[in-house]
């Protein structure tokens, strides 16, 4: 079974999605996670960022990991190396617009990421999942909150993490990034005609997994 949550940066996506998965007992696919990490090695490789043909040659001699391991977080392995870190930086965050608007790489992570959903149920969290990944997936929800919130749960995380914020970036970024993800011509954010809208402005986290859920048992 696969059930996926697209929508834009800063809905909680991630959060939801991670903890729908554990309530099904399912694998959670972050696929952020894996356009993080691909950035994360052309930045090592230093592999010019506007050059498609050599980020597409890049992906194809990359192996990209999710772990799921009871009770611990996703682990994303990147040609073996766990860098669940490393892709969270803020140049990273910056710079995967680079590798997610080159349509070569974007088909080579969707044959991954349906090749993944093949082997066990999954919920997995995006921005193209249902239009184009799973257009056949079980579930669809899309998730979306207002600007502000989706700027301030960004910041909470941030300093829950002990970073240092500067909050009017922080902004600018997450309105580039929707720009950005919106706006490309090859796998856009954007709803699936067939998926359950979600507002979670003012829902918490678990009234959102709980929404979800209990629309996956009256459905099934
Ligand atoms: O979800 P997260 O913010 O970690 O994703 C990082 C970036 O990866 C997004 O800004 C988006 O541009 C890209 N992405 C994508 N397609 C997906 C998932 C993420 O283009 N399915």
């Amino acid at each position: 079974m696969v059930i996926v949550i697209d929508g834009p940066a800063g809905a909680g996506k991630s959060t939801v999605a991670k903890l729908l998965a554990k309530k099904l007992d399912f694998a959670f696919m972050d696929t952020g996670a894996m356009y993080r990490a691909l950035t994360v090695k052309a930045m090592r490789c230093q592999v010019k960022l506007d050059d498609a043909e050599a980020l597409v040659a890049l992906a194809n001699k990359t192996h990209i990991d999710l772990v799921n391991e009871s009770g611990r977080p996703l682990k994303v392995l990147l040609d073996g190396e766990d860098v669940s870190e490393a892709i969270r930086a803020t140049d990273v965050t910056n710079n995967t617009f680079y590798i997610a608007r080159t349509p070569g790489v974007r088909h080579v992570m969707v044959e991954w990421q349906q090749r993944m959903g093949e082997r066990r149920s999954m919920v997995g969290d995006g921005r193209d999942l249902g239009t184009v990944v799973f257009p056949n997936a079980d579930y669809k929800f899309f998730l979306d909150a207002d600007f502000k919130v989706r700027c301030q749960r960004r910041i909470d995380e941030l300093k829950a993490k002990g970073q240092a914020v500067d909050e009017e970036a922080l902004a600018r970024d997450l309105a580039e990034r929707d720009h950005q993800d919106i706006s490309r011509k090859v796998g856009p954010l954007k709803q699936a005609s067939d998926a359950v809208r979600i507002d979670s402005t003012n829902m918490s986290i678990d009234e959102t997994v709980e929404f979800m859920f209990n629309r996956i048992q009256q459905k099934k």
